[in-house]
């Protein structure tokens, strides 16, 4: 394989650009050209790529977001459209691809894969739902993000007796909310593998009072079935009988921005040595990803088709934790 692609997709995570660094020199000492697609799947419709260098690369390990540009895109959805993106590669001698990215972006890896060409994907995504990786690329920075968000409102939380609802990422996972609610010590977390109605949480956050706490904090996933807002409403709507205010934060996309963890550029330089690897030892198809702390190939189908669980005994362990 003389030329092999990569692009990033989907919700940007910190880590990207070091996993864009390490397919682009290693690709480079190996002697294969890496072409750069912009905006993901985008770019490769509209054919704009082009070759990258090892000073392209240069100054990037430390900066989030990604330097290619990501988007999310419908187009690539349809027969037609992944047709012309094949076209797009082959017509620049283009042999194999590289997808950085997570669930949506991996899925689509896998259409190119079984249209027959040569594709290896990268798990990367703040949102921790991935088959194929028990930690991918962003992950940590974001917890870390969380974390200094949830010390700052546990300070003014203290001087004012309040009780919080910090709101987190994850989409449908509640992963982001359960570390950093545990690691914070948050003393309720709602994630949507377990259910929550908001007269739960007003338990829970009078509960934390009533054993003598000064302030409370509840974190929650944004895929939960009630919404911050809703949640706050009740509140209001039973300020009387519940005793207490409650102040909302929802940290929004403030958690995928930042400087990547050394965790973060370590892990995806490990990710983006192994799928150039990967590629040029003719192992496509595949999803580059940690298994048992070790760098380990998933077939792409099986990382579509599946659920990644979630830990839920570690909910029982936080309750007994924020005593
Ligand atoms: O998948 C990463 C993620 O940040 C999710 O946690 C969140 O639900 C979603 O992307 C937000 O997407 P967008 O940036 O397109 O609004």
């Amino acid at each position: 394989m003389k030329r092999i692609a990569i692009l990033t997709s989907g919700g940007d995570a910190p880590g990207m650009n070091a996993a864009i660094r390490a397919v682009t020199r290693t690709g480079i000492a190996a002697q294969v050209e890496i072409w750069g697609i912009r905006d993901g799947y985008t770019g490769l419709l509209t054919g704009e790529m082009s070759r990258l260098g090892t000073r392209d690369v240069a100054g990037i390990i430390e900066r989030g977001g990604t330097i290619l540009g990501s988007a999310r895109c419908h187009e690539f959805l349809t027969e037609e459209g992944r047709l012309k993106s094949l076209d797009n590669l082959l017509s620049r001698g283009i042999e194999g691809l590289i997808v950085v990215g997570g669930n949506g972006s991996q899925a689509g890896a896998g259409l190119i894969s079984q249209l027959g060409f040569p594709v290896v994907g990268i798990a990367s995504t703040i949102d921790n739902d991935l088959v194929g990786s028990e930690i991918t690329i962003g992950v940590d920075t974001a917890m870390n993000t969380v974390l200094d968000a949830i010390d700052r409102i546990k300070t003014t939380a203290s001087s004012h007796h309040r009780a919080f609802l910090v709101e987190v990422m994850g989409r449908d996972c509640g992963y982001l909310a359960l570390m950093t609610g545990i690691a914070g010590g948050a003393e309720v977390i709602a994630i949507p593998e377990a259910e929550t109605h908001p007269e739960e949480i007003a338990k829970e956050l009078r509960a934390a009072y009533d054993r003598g706490k000064k302030f409370a904090i509840a974190v929650i996933a944004e895929g939960i079935k009630y919404k911050a807002t809703e949640i706050a409403e009740y509140f209001m709507e039973h300020r009387e009988r519940i005793g207490f205010d409650l102040r909302v934060t929802c940290l929004g996309h403030i958690q995928r921005g930042g400087s990547p963890s050394a965790f973060d550029r370590l892990l995806a330089t490990r990710f983006g040595a192994a799928a150039l690897e990967a590629i040029l030892m003719g192992r496509y198809g595949v999803l580059v990803g940690l298994i048992k702390g070790e760098v380990a190939l998933t077939p792409l189908m099986e990382v579509s088709k599946k659920k990644k669980p979630l830990d839920t005994s570690l909910l029982a362990l936080s309750h007994i934790l924020s005593r």
